[in-house]
């Protein structure tokens, strides 16, 4: 290796890259949270009134036309959400940190990658363009008190190289010296290399080739497996979330609409948007010549209906009641869905009419 890391002090192994398993993987309850933009029509919700639990060790997808709030959301759980934007209302409790949208300061930069390792979306971009990639990980490292340097490199080069990479040279290589996919991985291998036990991944496999993104995939259900983690990974693409989530949670205009196992979610949408999200993909709905578009557009923050049911311009099932009372998220089954239709065809046992 031709880097010149400082050789550790000590070799003691650093709580932070303890042996896999013995820490537990944290629970987050999120209550009530609204996430607004300042726009110029006024404070906007990005996020309106989301609750969510996220169960300890699921992998947990969030997905949604671009638009429909899931980097908001997910910025939220670090309480990371930057102006114009901030928390108007609401709770993001995780075990073991509280209510994080209470923490500032210090104790929010000790939590982030020490508790909650995260993958920005465009992570591609957010390296240090005057930094190595092996600078920026001592870096992180002894802002999060790691006293075993050489164990963090080590462990570095062992997610890169899991994830095809070789592993020195990339440690050695300025951000333009890597392509966006070599990228995207340094951002997966800082988000991972912590020993953080909660990992949130925002479109982790945008940039990449279909044969990378499934060794990103496989990667992530491994690590995820072998640490015990809880992991939110966010994408637009429901052929990724089926691939490695356990739960989903389906997002529109701010809202979650349906949440709930990911095969119940996907082999039996409850939700119209849900159900219209997955007709659009051939490889889901089975048949190429079956599949169709969703009909118009995501709203945006400007469009949002301000009363009743956010979905309502687009979907099929619209009833009067949807034009001004805003659907209560009504849990049956183990699904959690939205929509005052799922509503009274559980209220009147007329299921079939929907399935
Ligand atoms: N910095 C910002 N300023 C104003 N509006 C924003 C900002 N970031 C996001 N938004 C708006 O908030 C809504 C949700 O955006 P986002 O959370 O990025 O959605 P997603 O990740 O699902 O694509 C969108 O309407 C978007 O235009
Ligand atoms: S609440 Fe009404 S408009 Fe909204 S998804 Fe259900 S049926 Fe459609
Ligand atoms: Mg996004």
């Amino acid at each position: 290796m031709t880097t010149n890391f400082p050789q550790a002090e000590s070799a003691a192994v650093s709580p932070l890259v303890a042996a896999p398993g013995h820490a537990t993987a944290p629970g987050v309850r999120v209550k009530d949270l609204t996430v607004v933009y300042r726009t110029p029509l006024g404070e906007l919700p990005a996020v309106g009134g989301v609750s969510l639990t996220i169960e300890p060790g699921t992998i947990t997808g969030i997905v949604g036309e671009s638009g429909s709030g899931k980097s908001t959301l997910a910025l939220s759980l670090l309480n990371a959400v930057q102006p114009p934007g901030r928390i108007k209302g609401g709770s993001v409790e995780i075990d073991g940190l509280g209510d994080v949208v209470k923490l500032g300061g210090d104790e929010l930069r000790q939590a982030r990658g020490r508790h909650l390792g995260y993958v920005f979306q465009a992570a591609q971009n957010s390296l240090n363009p005057l930094k190595t990639v092996g600078k920026q990980l001592l870096d992180l490292g002894r802002s999060h008190g790691v006293d075993d340097l050489r164990a963090l490199v080590r462990d570095a080069k062992d997610l890169l190289e899991r994830m095809g990479l070789d592993g020195a040279r990339v440690l050695d290589s300025h951000q333009h010296e890597l392509s966006g996919g070599m990228r995207q991985r340094v951002g997966i291998m800082l988000a991972l290399v912590l020993n953080a036990q909660l990992v949130i991944l925002d479109e982790p496999t945008t940039a990449l080739d279909m044969i990378t993104q499934a060794t990103i995939l496989r990667i992530v259900r491994e690590v995820h497996k072998e640490r015990g983690l809880t992991t939110l990974m966010v994408t637009h693409d429901i052929g990724v979330a089926a691939e490695v989530t356990d739960r989903l949670a389906v997002m529109y205009g701010g809202r979650v609409v349906e949440h709930g196992p990911t095969m119940e979610v996907l082999g039996a949408p409850s939700h119209p948007y849900t159900r219209g999200l997955i007709r659009a993909i051939p490889r889901l709905s089975g048949d190429i010549a079956e599949a169709q578009a969703l009909p118009g557009r995501p709203p945006t923050l400007g469009t949002l209906p301000t009363a009743g049911c956010v979905f309502r311009e687009r979907c099929p099932l619209r009833m009067d009641i949807c034009e001004t009372v805003d659907p209560r998220p009504l849990t049956h089954d183990r699904r959690t869905v939205a929509c005052h239709a799922v509503e009274r065809s559980h209220s009147t046992a007329e299921q079939e009419e929907y399935a």
